[in-house]
């Protein structure tokens, strides 16, 4: 029982401040997933699509870690065994909490690549239209962040992981947005306990062997203790 992978969804940095995308009046009542979060979207609007991402670049500065993103970097730290630490998020409160390994599968705030070249760089605080990228000068710098229609990042390690999880924890995601919904079903495959903590049961709600109810400060800390105490007692 030592391999655990944790997918985390916008929900583990709504305490830190930042919108969810689902939830009533989070990003998706307020824009278009067509106008700014697709590779169409921003060759239709790439102003509308910098602005989008500027805003959240700005509101994602502000915010500082809580209590669920320190809690799993203690369990990287203490866990005898393997932790794999996926998000769907685009901000960095995992690294702020302490977290090291994070992989980001839909891409970073922080990141800017180039459509042309795929040279990536740190993404300034804003990104305009008519930046050009620093190593083929082409006026095709997009922020680095996985847009519906496109390939997330890492897959090939993260269905790897999955094929030997124990213990498989999805925090925060509504089990919309595949293929990230679709890692309880591998998990269970691999014959994993899994896990949902979540303020609700979510679109795969019904496929979590256990499910932890509540904001994510208070039941991730809980359940890192709960599983650090499990090991000690081996
Ligand atoms: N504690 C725990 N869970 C919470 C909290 C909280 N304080 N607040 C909200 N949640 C839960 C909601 O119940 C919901 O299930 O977080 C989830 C947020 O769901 P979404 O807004 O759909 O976010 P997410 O699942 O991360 O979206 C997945 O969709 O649009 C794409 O690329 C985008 O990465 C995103 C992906």
């Amino acid at each position: 029982m030592n391999n655990i992978v944790i997918l985390t969804g916008a929900g583990i940095s709504a305490e830190s401040g930042l919108g969810t995308f689902r939830d009533a009046g989070g990003l998706w009542a307020q824009h278009r997933i067509e106008d700014v979060a697709t590779p169409e979207g921003f060759a239709r609007d790439p102003d509308l699509v910098h602005a989008f991402y500027n805003a959240r670049r700005a509101n994602a500065a502000g915010a500082r870690p809580n209590a669920a993103h320190h809690a799993l970097a203690r369990l990287q730290r203490e866990w005898r065994g393997s932790v794999t630490l996926i998000t769907q998020n685009v901000d960095d409160l995992h690294e702020q909490g302490g977290s090291g390994d994070v992989m980001h599968m839909h891409g970073t705030l922080a990141g800017a690549v180039c459509g042309q070249c795929q040279h990536r760089w740190p993404a300034p605080q804003e990104m305009a239209t008519d930046d050009t990228c620093p190593a083929c000068h082409a006026p095709a710098t997009r922020p680095d962040v996985v847009w519906f229609g496109e390939m997330p990042y890492d897959m090939d390690i993260i269905y790897d992981r999955l094929a030997m999880v124990d213990i498989f924890a999805a925090i925060g995601t509504s089990g919309q947005v595949y293929p990230a919904a679709g890692f309880v079903q591998e998990a269970r495959r691999a014959g994993a306990h899994t896990v949902e903590l979540n303020l609700e049961s979510s679109g795969v709600g019904g496929l979590f062997d256990e499910t932890r109810l509540g904001p994510a400060s208070q039941s991730v800390p809980l359940w890192v203790t709960d599983l650090l105490s499990s090991q000690s007692t081996k």
